[in-house]
């Protein structure tokens, strides 16, 4: 099948390549010249494991290209996906869909007379979306007296940073929101050699399956976090407590890993949305508006146990944080909790001393002035009262111990991801403060 995918940012990008290499040919559109000439010259412009190489294997089989040139896209393509970026609009939480209207105008403007074209939404895109531009692409091809068919079809992506090659070839499910019968059926054979259960349904309804779940994995994660203070309160142990709860078929072990708080471009944004969504039609959403506050007080406690372990004195004191990025295996600083845990601690008149495996030029210009870059954990403990783990890449899980307790000033080690066992860090002679455990 010939596909176009119109925005190369992250989800459009996994998408166009994966569908490459599933035999289609591709061609991924992008206004930013500059990123359209990197991926031309076969470089992958985000980190994502797995993708570079299969960007590189699908560019030299001819079977994805890359133009700036959406006409172009358009008359070669019968399917043409949409995955530009939906921003929060930072006063409303509601999602910003300019680019998607944008793209929408450009659609209505090039589409030829005669062509039939099945217009694919992957932005997350508040309900009804879907809907209206079918609606406004239709106008426009009113206005130039154009007779074309356009029909549209929400295709939510839920794809993890980190792992989006896998997710997006080894789905648990597709959500194909369509009333035409011959884009579901389009769509249900481009996406048949996955092997996926697909759920057909309508595009508002396919439009919520994504904020729905977004907004229940972030609900227990903010539900976990909360359990896991509860535990700092009564002597419990957060990790063996969520292992216990997981263990029910009913609830399921994914997603009860207590920390910081999540981040990233997606759940802090679609909760947020889903509570303007909510208002708009009248309805408190009392979860949600909870899951957020809980999230962001999350950060701030973790802040606040470094700053009471000193008595509030940390100025002056150097601290070792290890991991910037809002999770492993990304470079994303999207609403990393690291930004604000940093900042607290300069703010206060600490040193800090950061290492990342690949996020540091990312989140340089996000940091604080003052924040010095180390090349690996060890340079970034040297002479630290304390380390601080902020994002659990496996490196840290693998950290020689005994090296860093020489390294550090004090043996002192906050993990705001829980890594360790605490019998070890115990056995070590570390002072060891995580989340919903008790302090070593
Ligand atoms: C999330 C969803 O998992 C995807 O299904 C979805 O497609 C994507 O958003 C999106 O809407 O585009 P992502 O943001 O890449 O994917 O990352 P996750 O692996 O879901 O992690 C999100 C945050 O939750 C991270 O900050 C992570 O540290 C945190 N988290 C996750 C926890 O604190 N505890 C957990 O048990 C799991």
């Amino acid at each position: 099948m010939k596909i176009a995918v119109v925005g190369t940012g992250y989800v459009g990008l996994v998408t166009g390549v994966c569908f490459a290499d599933l035999g289609n040919t591709v061609i991924g559109v992008d206004s930013d010249e500059s990123k359209i000439r990197r991926l031309l010259a076969g470089e992958s412009i985000i980190f994502e494991p797995g993708l570079a190489e299969m960007l590189a294997t699908n560019i030299k089989r001819k079977r994805i290209r890359f133009t700036t040139n959406l006409q172009e896209a358009v008359d070669a393509c019968e399917v043409i996906f949409i995955a530009v970026g939906t921003p929060q609009d930072k006063k409303t939480g509601e999602a910003d869909l300019r680019y998607v209207w944008q793209v929408a105008r450009e659609l209505g403007q090039t589409l030829r007379p005669g062509a039939t074209r099945r217009i694919v939404v992957k932005s997350t895109v508040p309900v009804g979306t879907t809907e209206s531009l079918e609606r406004r692409i239709r106008d426009t091809l009113r206005r130039r007296r154009v007779k074309a068919a356009v029909t549209a079809a929400s295709n939510p992506e839920f794809l993890r940073e980190g792992s989006a090659v896998r997710d997006f070839m080894e789905p648990d499910r597709v959500v194909i929101g369509t009333r035409d019968t011959k884009t579901a059926s389009i769509l249900t054979a481009l996406y048949k050699p996955l092997g996926a259960p697909i759920v057909s349904t309508d595009p508002r309804s396919s439009e919520m399956i994504k904020y729905a779940s977004n907004a229940l994995l972030a609900a227990r994660i903010s539900f976990i976090n909360e359990i896991a203070n509860i535990c700092e309160c009564v002597g419990a142990n957060i990790q063996e407590v969520a292992a216990g709860v997981g263990m029910d078929k009913r609830i399921g072990s994914h997603f009860l890993a207590a920390g910081i708080g999540y981040g990233g471009s997606c759940f802090p944004k679609d909760t947020e949305a889903l509570v303007y969504i909510a208002g708009q039609g009248s309805v408190r959403s009392r979860i949600l508006e909870s899951v957020v506050a809980v999230n962001k007080a999350q950060r701030v406690r973790f802040l606040d146990k470094i700053l009471h372990y000193y008595r509030g004195h940390v100025k002056g004191r150097r601290f070792a944080i290890l991991g910037l990025a809002f999770k492993p295996n990304t470079d994303d600083m999207r609403e990393a909790p690291s930004i604000d845990i940093v900042r607290g601690l300069i703010r206060r008149g600490a040193r800090v001393a950061a290492y990342d495996p690949v996020a540091i030029s990312i989140a340089r210009p996000l940091m604080p002035a003052g924040v010095e870059y180390a090349s690996d954990p060890y340079g970034a403990a040297k002479g630290a009262q304390a380390a601080v783990i902020l994002t659990e890449w496996n490196e840290f899980k693998e950290l020689d111990l005994r090296r860093l307790k020489r390294l550090l000033k004090t043996p002192v080690v906050f993990d705001g991801r829980n890594i360790f066992p605490l019998e070890n860090m115990q056995k070590l002679g570390f002072r060891y403060i995580s989340v919903g455990r008790r302090e070593v």
